[in-house]
This record gives structure tokens, C-alpha cells and sequence, in this order.
């Protein structure tokens, strides 16, 4: 348990005894509330952490809350773990600072312990975690970043937590932008360029028939062949839904073409993800849940869950004036939310999760509100997110990427700017940077050498610019910004890891013995009392992560924690210091390594040897 965590656990005790003695009938959600308001100190100099949940209690047992705050004093029992508390301060608050040697004991166990004092969850769950989730067959573009970063993000935490997590890349292989390539390829494929690279040939087909389809006046003006097609064929529209629909209906031509398309898209994809260094556990796309949609709708109707609306299927949410979620339209077609009910029962039946996280765009919250609803009316055991027994069904919204003016961010020419363009943009401008920085700290790297540390810059630029934003807002994508050597960057941390760890190489220092010498930490100045500290809230940050899917609470905490590195560092000799000093501030410097190493990780981002 995280020091937080054990300290929550004695203020749990001494709430429910000072409730007892003033005859309050606390409810099972109340305490839980007032527990989690032990949190982070504020500021360093009221101590550690601060508890709040007097003026709760004070209002339910109407006594000033000063003394409802001393009430908890007198009952709380953390000497074992922090100096003597003193009276509460202000409206109520009651501070605790950590003992030093407490601090030193868990740092010598982070240190040598191989999980930086993390320990891992008491109830671990199942988890899926949905993301990434692209259409195939279409280009990956800059939209595509969001959730498939935060989600193996997520994912990667939720593991190193200790959860089994099962990931799985949602993908829509299923859908109208086949009918698209389907119809171009049947009218004006070429062969020779097909041959030659069929990725770029399926997706210009993609770009030129989504134009034909589409007919908008302006971008027909700007695509000559485009135009042409569109004047010959003034209902493309049409027979692109046709072709999908044949598709649907096993056409054989339509089927077996679909399947010469799918290895070429997952193919294309799967280089991106090669770059991003992401995996996925599970590829099961929309195709996967096919057979399986009939069978949902005639179960929702058997049961009376779906009904009938002017021909088509639908299931009424919330009364009949609100639109009802349609499961199969009028002409037979199914959709994007029967594939996803299609795929809740499969999960609950072949994976048993507690727990499915959907990574996805929040202008899809709609769909999911209505999708959870559903789910959760035809008893397919969904529970709200404080448990209750089910599986609980979470939207990870995330807001759009936009671009330096403040619009969704687009290239020059207006299109939507590709992934793989994007990922190279970020490693050419990375290797400037370090380029730049070899000359001026005249490090002499090889040409090589500076390439590979470009590709771990400029993709972990990229991750890490999207990870540190809330995710639930919209951000700006700035190269210039994401590169930056100081700030809140990846690589800042980057070169923090390699500065705390180049310490270890330059003393001939082996961390291995640093760590079995652990036992005699001791500190004698604040900042490195202030580090230690730092260091050992990574598990609360995780929890925190955890709590409401928030990477970019990992990303501040791992900010913080170089911060605190920085202000030990600078003002304290290591290597020249000696005895039990130099032991401390060795240790010290060891796990702030370890934990940063371990936190990128967990985001997903490399840390290069050197930089
Ligand atoms: N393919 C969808 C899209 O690109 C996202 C799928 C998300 N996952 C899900 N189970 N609906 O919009």
C-alpha cells in the first residue's frame, strides 16, 4: 500500500470511532468520501499531507469543526509513521509530516524492492482496455495519436498496478470505407501502381472515391480526376453504400477482395505501431462480431428490450421522446452500436472483465452513453464506476488535436495530416535538436548514434505531449514546444534520466551495491528529505491514474519529481561527498533513475542510453 494509502487507513479507523462516540450513522459512501480527502500537503511547509474531512464530519455531527478535528487527533493512531501531529490548523486541517527514519526505511526498500515502491493493487481486476481502434483502409492520420497513446498508456499502468489487463484494437474493418475502395477499385484502380505499392494505391483510392462520393463543389475544383469521375458517375454515393451492403451480404467478388485489402491495411497499420511501440493482445475488429449481430437484435426483441420504430430497430432510452439507439435500420442493416453490444457479450462471456475502458474520441460520448444504457438494460451486468458487482463501462473521452492557429489540426494543403508524415516531422526536428546539443556539449556522438537517439526523442516528443495534457481537453500540437530540452517534455526527462544516471558511470559506481548499502540513509538537508519524499508518492500517483484514467497526472508527478532532483543536485555534492552523506545522496540518486526510467515506461516512451 502506498504511504497514502496506509495513512487513509488510520484515519478510516479514528472517523468511524470519533462517528461512534458522537452517535453518527456514517453511510458506506461517506466514509470512503471523507478518507479520500487525506491527500498531498499542499504546500511542503504545512508537512506531508494534509487531511480535510473534519468540516465534513463537523457538518454531520454539527460541532465546530476544530474540534471535530481534534476529536480525530486524539483518536488517530500514526506515531508508527509520522511525528507527533499538532492541533489541527485553520477551519480544520490536520497535518502530518512523515518521520524521517519511516522515509528512509521505504527508500531503501523502493531502492532495492524492483518495483520503485509501487506495490501492487490488494484486488486486482480484469481489465480491457478498447483503443486505438482504427478504420482500416483509410490512412492513419493525427487523430488516430490520442487514443492509441493514452490507451497503451493506461494499459501499461494498469498492468504494472498488478490488474490483468487484455488490450484490444476495436478495429472498424468493417465499414463504408471498404465500399469506398471496393467501388474505386472496380472503376479505376492501376494495377501497375497496385503492384508496385499497394498501400499507396488503396489509399489514393480511398482519398479520390471519398471526393467522388462526397461531390463538395470545392474539393472537386481542386482534383481534376475527382471531378471527372463525379460528373460520370453522379450517384457514387449510392453505389458505395451498395458495394458495403454487398459486402455485408457475402457478395464472394466483394468478400474475397476484402480480404486481399484487409492483410495490406493491417500491414500499414501495424508499421506505425511498430514505431509507436505499442501491441495490442487482441485484433478483433467490427468484421469479427458479424456473425454474432443477428443474434443480438432477435435477443433484444425477444425480451422486449428493442422495439419496432417506423421499420426499423431500436431501443427506447430515457421514454419514448428521446431518440432510441437503433440496432438494425429498415433495410436490414445493422450498426456501429449493434457491433458494439455484439461485442460487450462476448467480452463478458470469454474474458469475465471487471472492468472495459474505451479509449476514444469524446465526440463519441454520445454513442457510448446510449451504448452503456442499453447494455445495462438488457442485464448484460454493467455497473456504475464505484462498483456494485458488474462490469463497469467506462468512456476514456479525450478532446481533438489541434493545430497552432486553434483549429483542428490540419496541413497546409487542408488535409488531415498523416500519422506516419507526423512521426517523421517529429524524429527529422528531433534530430536537429540533438544535433544541436552533441556540437554544444561537444559529446562527439556518431551520426548513427544521433539517428537512433532522434527516433526515441521525436516519437517520445510526440506521446508525450499528448499524455501530459488533460486528457479531456482539446490541445495545441507545437513541434517546437514538444521539442523543447526544458519544460514538461519527454525529452527533458529524457536527458534527466541520462544525468542521473551518467553519475553512476563517472564515479564507477555500481548501483548494485548502492542498493544492498541502503540500510544507512540518513538526511541531514532538507532538499534531500524533499526528494525522498517525491520519490515515494509514485504509487499514490498510479492510484490516482487509476482513479480517473488521467496519464497526465503521471506525466506531472514524473516533472516534479526531476524538479526535486534538480534542486537536490544543484546545491549538494554526491560524488564528493562522503560516508553516510554520500551513501544517502547515492541511494537518492539511484531510485530518482529508477523511477524515472520506470515512469516513461509507463507512458510508452524510450529513454535512450545517452543523449
Ligand atoms: N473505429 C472507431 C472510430 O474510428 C472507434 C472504435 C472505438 N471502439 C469501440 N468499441 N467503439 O471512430
Amino acid at each position: 500500500m502506498s504511504l497514502r494509502g496506509e495513512l487513509q487507513e488510520r484515519f478510516r479507523a479514528a472517523i468511524r470511532s470519533v462517528a461512534a462516540e458522537g452517535g453518527i450513522a456514517l453511510d458506506d459512501a461517506e466514509v470512503p468520501a471523507m478518507v479520500a480527502l487525506v491527500r498531498e500537503a499542499a504546500d511542503a511547509k504545512f508537512g506531508d499531507y494534509s487531511a480535510t474531512m473534519a468540516m465534513q464530519l463537523a457538518k454531520r455531527a454539527k460541532k465546530p469543526p476544530r474540534d471535530v478535528a481534534a476529536a480525530i487527533i486524539r483518536r488517530l493512531d500514526v506515531s508508527d509513521l509520522c511525528e507527533a501531529v499538532g492541533e489541527p490548523v485553520g477551519p480544520g486541517f490536520i497535518n502530518l509530516r512523515i518521520r524521517d527514519d519511516v522515509l528512509a526505511s521505504k527508500l531503501a526498500l523502493a531502492a532495492a524492492g524492483g518495483r520503485v515502491g509501487v506495490e501492487p493493487v490488494a484486488n486486482p481486476e480484469t481489465i480491457v482496455i478498447d483503443f486505438s481502434s482504427p478504420n482500416v483502409a483509410k490512412p492513419m492520420h493525427v487523430g488516430h495519436i490520442r487514443s492509441t497513446v493514452i490507451g497503451d498508456a493506461l494499459a501499461r499502468i494498469l498492468k504494472f498496478r498488478g490488474h490483468n489487463t487484455i488490450t484490444d484494437n476495436h478495429l472498424g474493418d468493417w465499414g463504408t470505407q471498404f465500399g469506398m475502395i471496393l467501388w474505386g477499385w472496380k472503376r479505376c484502380r492501376d494495377d501497375a501502381a497496385f503492384e508496385a505499392d499497394p498501400t499507396a494505391e488503396l489509399g489514393r483510392l480511398y482519398r479520390l472515391v471519398r471526393k467522388v462520393a462526397d461531390a463538395k463543389p470545392e474539393e472537386l475544383a481542386a482534383d481534376p480526376l475527382a471531378a471527372k469521375l463525379a460528373a460520370a458517375h453522379p450517384d457514387c454515393g449510392r453505389e458505395v453504400l451498395a458495394e458495403t451492403a454487398r459486402l455485408h451480404e457475402g457478395d464472394p467478388e466483394n468478400v474475397a477482395l476484402w480480404k486481399r485489402f484487409m492483410p495490406i491495411c493491417l500491414a500499414e497499420i501495424e508499421r506505425v505501431y511498430r514505431r509507436l511501440g505499442v501491441t495490442f493482445d487482441h485484433v478483433l475488429g467490427e468484421s469479427f462480431y458479424q456473425p454474432l449481430l443477428a443474434g443480438v437484435v432477435e435477443d433484444l426483441l425477444a425480451r422486449g428490450i428493442a422495439e419496432e420504430s417506423r421499420g426499423a430497430i431500436g431501443v427506447f432510452l430515457g421514454g419514448p421522446d428521446k431518440p432510441p439507439m437503433l440496432v438494425r435500420k429498415a433495410d436490414g442493416a445493422f450498426l456501429y452500436a449493434t457491433t458494439d453490444l455484439a461485442t460487450i457479450r462476448w467480452r463478458l462471456e470469454h474474458w469475465k472483465p471487471d472492468r472495459i475502458l474505451y479509449v476514444v474520441d469524446h465526440r463519441q460520448s454520445q454513442h457510448f452513453d446510449q451504448l452503456f444504457a442499453t447494455a445495462s438494460k438488457a442485464g448484460y451486468g454493467v455497473a456504475a464506476r464505484d462498483g456494485g458487482g458488474g462490469v463497469e463501462l467506462v468512456h476514456v473521452a479525450f478532446g481533438t488535436v489541434l493545430g497552432e492557429d486553434g483549429r483542428p489540426f490540419k496541413t497546409r494543403a487542408g488535409d488531415t495530416v498523416g500519422l506516419d508524415a507526423l512521426l517523421d516531422e517529429g524524429v527529422a526536428r528531433a534530430y536537429e535538436v540533438v544535433t544541436a546539443a552533441d556540437v554544444e556539449r561537444g559529446t562527439g556522438m556518431s551520426e548513427e548514434e544521433r539517428r537512433r537517439i532522434a527516433e526515441a526523442v521525436g516519437i517520445g516528443a510526440i506521446k508525450y505531449a499528448d499524455l501530459s495534457q488533460n486528457r479531456t481537453t482539446d490541445y495545441v500540437f507545437s513541434f517546437d514546444k514538444m521539442l523543447e530540452l526544458k519544460g514538461n517534455t519527454a525529452a527533458y526527462m529524457q536527458y534527466a534520466v541520462a544525468r542521473v544516471e551518467g553519475i553512476f558511470a563517472k564515479g564507477g559506481i555500481d548501483r548494485a551495491a548502492v542498493r544492498r548499502d541502503a540500510g544507512g540513509i540518513a538526511f541531514t538537508d532538507p532538499r534531500e528529505r524533499a526528494l525522498a519524499m517525491k520519490l515515494l508518492r509514485f504509487g499514490e500517483t498510479l492510484e490516482d491514474v487509476e482513479a480517473d484514467d488521467r496519464p497526465n497526472l503521471l506525466t506531472g508527478w514524473l516533472f516534479d519529481v526531476a524538479g526535486a532532483y534538480s534542486t537536490f543536485y544543484d546545491a549538494l555534492p554526491v560524488l564528493k561527498a562522503e560516508g553516510a552523506e554520500r551513501a544517502t545522496r547515492l541511494a537518492l540518486c539511484d531510485l530518482t533513475g529508477q523511477v524515472l526510467r520506470q515512469g516513461l515506461e509507463l507512458l510508452g516512451i524510450r529513454v535512450p542510453e545517452r543523449m
